[in-house]
């Protein structure tokens, strides 16, 4: 844990929000054709702030005791200007946020948060309810944090008619969702494709209609579907393909394939070492039988085998009579980016788990790159949760993820207890023009622009017409750092802004910063030529 002894108050970037309204979140969201709508406008100020909704359609009403937009969305596909205004003693403000009538959800990076990196598998009802009430009480839901999401652990067993109960740390899930929706929040949960979950609660396998079913009954507005013990599921089946193209060989695969998999699910760690030259010796003897297939031929099969759980999943969330955000954790396996959105994917794991260590974040960071092709409205690459706020990460490291995966454009999911944050943490989550950057509207995720050592310069296209630029010192040292523009082929000068600290700092060529070690910066530089008619915020 953090120590207490360190002032980490001093590391602070994000200026202290002044009594001015100010309306954040996204521009621009998703609903599908008749499907119901609950829509928070986070909205910051001094209070009381009068909020104001113009141009909604028929069927949708603003809510004021929780600031959301509810009700039922129109039949027709299209686009539906809505206009915001917010209104206390100190200003107003007024903001245009295109509701946006089709297929797609999440035509931004959801913004939440999830109980597993700070609480892992150790959650209740009440804890959930705690930390959904912190969200608002913070003021993180007002900058746009608005899913609630439950992961591993929440699962007890099937009744008679095999419909999904909580445990009995979780007796009324639909009341739970209730009491979220309330709050102006979204419902998340989680579940795994096989037998089991990653904490062996019981699964989907075989349950997946029911499973959605039940979610969307208990108004569930996010899934998080994970692989654990498919793995074993999606063996047996490549085994079945397998050994009816190589029949000769079909009682040896089949044999190799049932002794492979207890080994393989076995999940002491470190794994032992005769267990270890076990899979191997029958991973290699496989594959030798298995070269007798044309190699596209086995790729195909193994490659069909990761996607179609989630296939299945996608196809019974897409039957409701309700929007789900789906989101696929599967690690990356088999390049996600590639199928995801064909199975109805809003987003995918692109990693294993992340830890709050600085060589985990990195290692992560590392290797988003490439990956940006997939990005885009309704289609996110997910690095995993924030960890800003947990483990010992210094301030320099918490600014770096926030930075990173707001270039990213990458989900935020908190990952802290928010009833225990210190100032610092919630600075860093809590800036407005950062959080901006990671919701504008393109969608465009960041690629690296050019390197100079351990220093790293990632570049993203906003819809203004400007360029959010990100610099990132890997290194153990801090580092003076020259950023030219003429380096990241932006036309020079620019007129350049301070995103953490909100400060203009005027039209440059280059830029000169001491970057801290394991540190970002994060700038917006925009054209002389694109200055006109800027929402203040983005
Ligand atoms: C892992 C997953 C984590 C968490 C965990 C729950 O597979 O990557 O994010 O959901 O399972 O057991």
């Amino acid at each position: 844990m953090t120590d207490p002894a360190i002032d980490r108050s001093s590391s602070i970037r994000t200026p202290t929000a002044g009594p001015a309204p100010s309306i954040n979140g996204p521009r621009v969201f998703g609903v599908r054709p008749g499907k119901p709508v609950l829509q928070r406008i986070p909205v910051t100020g001094k209070s009381p702030i009068e909020i104001s909704v113009e141009g909604l359609p028929d069927g949708i009403k603003y809510d004021p005791s929780n600031r959301t937009l509810a009700g039922r969305a129109p039949n027709v596909e299209g686009s539906f200007p809505i206009t915001v205004t917010a209104i206390n003693d100190a200003g107003s403000t007024s903001v245009v946020i295109d509701m946006k009538v089709g297929e797609l959800l999440a035509l931004t990076p959801p913004m939440g948060w999830n109980n597993y990196n700070a609480f892992r598998l150790r959650i209740s009802d009440q804890l959930i309810r705690e930390q959904a009430e912190a969200l608002v009480a913070t003021g993180l839901a007002d900058h746009g944090y608005v899913f609630m999401n439950i992961d591993d652990g929440w699962q007890g067993t099937r009744n008679a008619d095999g419909v999904m109960q909580g445990n009995a740390r979780f007796p009324d899930m639909k009341a739970l969702g209730e009491h979220i929706h309330a709050l102006g929040l979204k419902f998340g949960i989680y579940s795994s494709p096989g037998p089991r979950t990653c904490g062996l609660f019981e699964g989907s396998l075989n349950h997946e209609r029911l499973d959605a079913e039940t979610y969307a009954s208990w108004g569930v507005d996010y899934v998080k579907y994970d692989w654990c013990t498919y793995e074993g599921i999606a063996a047996t089946l490549a085994g079945e393909k397998f050994a009816e193209l190589l029949p000769t060989h079909a009682n040896r695969i089949r044999q190799i394939i049932s002794e492979r998999i207890p080994l393989i699910e076995d999940r002491t760690r470190p794994r032992p070492a005769a267990q270890a030259a076990q899979i191997k010796q029958l991973t290699e003897e496989l594959d030798a039988i298995l070269a007798a297939l044309p190699a596209d031929q086995r790729q195909a099969i193994e490659r069909e085998l990761l996607i179609r759980p989630y296939r299945l999943f996608g196809e019974a969330l897409r039957n409701l009579d309700r929007d789900i955000v789906y989101s696929l954790c599967q690690y990356g396996m088999g390049n996600p980016g590639e199928w995801a959105p064909s199975v109805g994917g809003h987003l995918w794991r692109t990693t294993r788990d992340i830890t709050p260590q600085w060589p985990a974040i990195r290692s992560i960071i590392d290797r988003q790159a490439g990956l940006e092709r997939h990005a885009g409205p309704g289609r996110w690459n997910d690095p995993d949760m924030l960890e800003v706020g947990n483990g010992n990460l210094t301030p320099d490291e918490m600014h770096m993820q926030m930075t990173a995966w707001s270039m990213l454009a990458a989900p935020l999911l908190i990952g802290t207890n928010l009833t225990k944050m210190d100032a610092l943490t919630l600075s860093v989550l809590t800036n407005v023009e950062v959080i901006a950057i990671n919701q504008d509207p393109l969608g465009r995720q960041a690629t690296i622009a050019h390197k100079q050592g351990d220093i790293h310069f990632w570049t993203r296209p906003l819809a203004d017409g400007a360029t959010a630029v990100a610099v990132f010192n890997r290194g153990d040292q801090p580092a003076e750092v020259v950023l030219r523009l003429s380096d990241l082929r932006i036309p020079a000068p620019a007129s350049v802004r301070d995103v953490w600290r909100h400060v203009d700092l005027g039209s440059l060529s280059d830029i000169s910063v001491i970057v801290g070690p394991h540190g970002a910066e994060l700038y917006k530089v925009l054209p002389v030529d694109a200055r006109n008619d800027r929402d203040p915020q983005r």
